[in-house]
């Protein structure tokens, strides 16, 4: 689903306030009772949701409808099934689920599940989506894994420390794609700790991945996780929106996720700083930190590293995104 997702939420973080965005829901024709194909079904909230200024409208209308048939996109259906009658029940479930989208609610949510890397993930308001450009960073993980040998670890697969997992798309693909590999993932939020146990669970990946209930920010945190480590790697998607950007998020963003995972503070620099402060005594060196971050990130990140000599951390790479913005960077822990 990675171009479908690119293409959704490209439409999805768009500005807030888009013509119509919050009206309210006047009755719109229903469909029910009367012999109307997928297709015609497509269309019909496609024109819908493009009156009611929804954005994204004929592919939410398209992975509604092909969720209902049991399908994950609309293209991947059997092409007799484009024409043929819905039943009564079917058209119900698809006019209840396009009526959450009428309310701004995010498409991952509304379909409860959404692909990562290859990987199904049960989606639940409000743990934070996966973003798609979060799938280079993890190819970027995978690629100084399969490049660099002191990123292998004791084991024969590193030992990977990620910080705010979420739904557990970064590290259950990281587990999925390193056979050999284990993971400590933590999380402050209940809720994510337990989708992630869940969607471990789900995909069988659960033998190789602890969970821990943990804030970053707290007093003395890093020494609940000494005694999982020394870790090869740290890698994290933290919260790095400026503070004073949140207002410009889309409604779907605002509205249903969980803005402790979005809000980065003042300069969206908060979590991402408490990481660069534990990860030193948690790697083993030459050990890795990679992250995600805003484009204004790198030359902040840069010059917070060189006021702190006695973290023993290097800014060593940036990353652009498929946008071609600045939004990961290669930190390395050097020996004292
Ligand atoms: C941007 S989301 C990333 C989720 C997931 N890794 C992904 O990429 O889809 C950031 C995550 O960090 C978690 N988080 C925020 N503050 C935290 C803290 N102080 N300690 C630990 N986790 C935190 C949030 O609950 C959220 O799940």
């Amino acid at each position: 689903m990675k171009l479908w997702g690119r293409i959704l939420w490209t439409f999805l973080s768009g500005p807030r306030g888009r013509k119509g965005a919050f009206n309210s829901w006047k009755s719109h024709s229903s469909l029910a009772g009367t012999q109307q194909s997928a297709a015609g079904v497509v269309s019909h909230w496609t024109q819908v949701f493009e009156e009611r200024g929804i954005p994204d409208a004929r592919e939410s209308s398209e992975y509604i409808v092909a969720h209902v048939l049991g399908a994950k996109t609309f293209q991947s259906l059997r092409p007799v099934l484009w024409n043929k009658p819905l039943t009564p029940k079917q058209l119900q479930c698809i006019q209840e689920l396009c009526s959450h989208r009428l309310q701004r609610m995010p498409v991952q949510y509304i379909l409860g599940e959404w692909d990562f890397q290859g990987l199904t993930l049960k989606m639940v308001p409000p743990v934070f989506i996966p973003r798609p450009e979060t799938e280079e960073l993890v190819e970027w993980v995978l690629e100084e894994v399969a490049q660099r040998p002191s990123a292998v670890g004791a084991q024969g697969g590193p030992l990977i420390l990620e910080v705010g997992c979420g739904s557990g798309a970064i590290a259950l693909s990281l587990l999925n794609q390193l056979p050999k590999s284990h993971v400590i993932a933590v999380d402050k939020e209940e809720a994510a700790v337990s989708l992630t146990r869940e969607n471990a669970q789900r995909l069988q990946l659960q033998d190789r991945i602890r969970i821990i209930s943990l804030d970053v920010t707290s007093e003395g945190c890093w020494t609940h996780l000494l005694p999982w480590g020394p870790m090869d790697l740290v890698v994290s998607n933290p919260p790095y929106i400026f503070h004073k950007d949140m207002g410009q998020l889309a409604p779907e963003i605002y509205s249903y996720e969980d803005l402790v995972a979005l809000d980065g503070g003042e300069e969206g620099m908060d979590i991402i700083t408490h990481i660069l402060t534990l990860a030193p005594r948690l790697l083993n060196a030459p050990g890795s930190i990679f992250l995600e971050v805003d484009p204004r990130h790198p030359e902040l990140v840069g010059s917070w590293l060189q006021s702190r000599p006695d973290l023993n951390l290097r800014l060593m790479a940036v990353r652009k995104d498929f946008c071609g913005r600045s939004r990961f960077l290669h930190v390395q822990k050097s020996a004292p």
